[in-house]
């Protein structure tokens, strides 16, 4: 039993990191991930995956049913609930530069069963991240592609399901496939076979473009911000913070359960740590990577809180595409399908990067044998983990085709969150067992800020609904099932153990 906690030690970990090096200087005996991406490449990385559906489409959201105008304050809170976290997986993605994110930070800390949950967690995070993102991508093209006058018709671009999150109701929608959705996941896995610096360079090109669509939002909205539209039937003297209405509806627990939902913007700044095996120089770069995207998401999107609140009356906001609103409203309707268009493209690098996390979580698994060895083959000509992410495409595709937003969402933020939660203690127990041990990136104040950041990722689970908690149950038992029938027997770490 006892070999269930087994970690992976620094040894070997320093080990796994030196064999990639070896291969960048063109000398490995054995096919490694290409190490090619640059400190650019990495902050466009997590930037790529931060900046989506959470900005385009759940700020209107947040701001109406919950925050009003303080929806600002609620991307302050959430933006400091992941720059604590940030600042825990900047500290071990430097001193554990290996592909695996969470999963291989638990596994060095915490022992492999605790890292098994982990990786399993993540697939709520990455594959499911994914999935929710294209359903919303699939949202966003069927309603630019109408405005352009070409319709899909609903059948072919909705799930053949519908939930009702508060009922917990399931029904057929009469739709059968989304075929958009499963479209776009089906190129970005192509393109994701094809190359690491292919990938990076699409996703380059996107932020750029999408960086500048939200600030040039920004710019040209300021000008027309007044605290006029902070007015509303709910807020009659037009307060910055609404008067609270009950439970979650505006004041301080509005700003909070605001937080709660916008939560799901700030998703993907880890992600820059799953490619830290394809990284030029991981030890100086994940840090910056990690902490540079998320410091640069967080103004941008208190700025766009502040600017989109002050031009639009939020009562108005709740609908699916809040910033193309926005324009409208300041009579820039031509700017509109520029947004759109920049939603689109948004969204379409989100999935990259989720797409791009996923298979490389599943490699590590695979190559300490909790996952079967085919899992960890690399491609001999592309050098991508091409098995990984042709599974996960191909399962993410038809999940995107079949499964309705309102399920997914949820469980993406609360897998998240419990992973935020276990690379803080991590980093804590790691500075306890291994004092020693060469840390080029040291989390500041790590004794409040780690325990600070696991409270209030717990804190923020607590906010979702108990079901999202019990279908997180649900998948953690399904893979503790996994782990006890195969990964246990095969754990190349647990055959070491017993040998030794
Ligand atoms: N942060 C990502 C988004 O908002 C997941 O789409």
């Amino acid at each position: 039993m006892t070999t269930i906690w087994v970690r992976k030690s620094m040894a070997v970990l320093e080990a796994e990191a030196k064999v990639c090096e070896y291969d960048a200087a063109g000398d490995a005996t054995q096919l490694q991930l290409r190490r090619t991406l640059s400190l650019t490449s990495l902050i466009a990385l997590g930037i790529g995956c931060i900046i989506g559906a959470g900005i385009f489409v759940l700020t209107g959201h947040a701001a109406a049913a919950y925050a009003g105008p303080a929806v600002s304050l609620s991307f302050v809170l959430a933006g400091l609930v992941c720059a604590f976290a940030g600042l825990c997986y900047a500290e071990m993605a430097s001193t554990v530069p290996v592909a695996g994110s969470a999963y291989t930070y638990a596994y060095a800390t915490m022992g492999e069963f605790i890292a098994w949950i982990i990786g399993w967690d993540l697939i709520l995070e990455y594959a499911l991240g994914a999935t929710t993102v294209a359903i919303g991508w699939s949202g966003y093209v069927t309603s630019f592609l109408k405005d352009l006058g070409v319709v899909i018709p609903d059948g072919l671009a909705s799930a053949p399901f519908a939930f009702d999150p508060t009922g917990g109701e399931w029904s057929r929608s009469g739709a059968l496939f989304n075929v958009p959705a499963a479209f776009i996941i089906v190129l970005v896995t192509i393109l994701l076979v094809v190359g690491i610096r292919e990938s990076a360079r699409v996703n380059n090109a996107i932020v750029l473009i999408k960086l500048t669509i939200i600030i040039a939002f920004i710019l040209v909205g300021v000008w027309s911000v007044t605290p006029v539209n902070w007015v509303t039937e709910s807020n009659p003297t037009g307060a910055f913070i609404p008067p609270n209405a009950g439970p979650g509806a505006y004041g301080w627990s509005g700003i909070v359960r605001g937080a709660g939902v916008v939560f799901f913007a700030y998703i993907g700044f880890d992600a820059v740590s799953t490619a830290a095996q394809e990284a030029r120089n991981p030890q100086r770069d994940m840090p910056i990577g990690i902490l540079g995207s998320l410091a640069i998401c967080t103004v941008l999107y208190v700025l766009v809180g502040i600017v989109l609140t002050g031009i639009v009356p939020f009562d108005k906001l709740n609908v699916p595409d809040p910033i193309a609103l926005g324009v409208n409203a300041i009579g820039l309707g031509w700017f509109s399908a520029i947004i759109k268009l920049g939603a689109i493209l948004g969204l379409s690098s989100v999935i990259l990067v989720l797409l791009l996390g996923q298979p490389r979580i599943f490699f590590s698994m695979a190559r300490d044998g909790l996952f079967p060895p085919i899992a960890a083959r690399v491609h001999p000509r592309f050098r991508t983990p091409y098995v990984t992410t042709l599974v996960t495409g191909a399962v993410v595709a038809i999940l995107s085709g079949l499964l309705p937003i309102g399920l997914v969402g949820e469980l993406v933020s609360i897998g998240t969150l419990f992973a935020f939660a276990v690379v803080c203690l991590g980093v804590l127990v790691l500075r306890i067992t291994h004092p020693e041990i060469r840390r080029p990136f040291k989390t500041p104040f790590v004794f409040v800020v780690a325990p600070l950041g696991a409270a209030s990722a717990i804190f923020l689970m607590f906010g979702l609904p108990s079901d999202t908690w019990l279908r997180l149950a649900v998948w953690l038992v399904l893979g503790l099932g996994i782990y006890f029938f195969y990964g246990r027997q095969h754990s190349h770490m647990a055959r070491r153990d017993l040998n030794s």
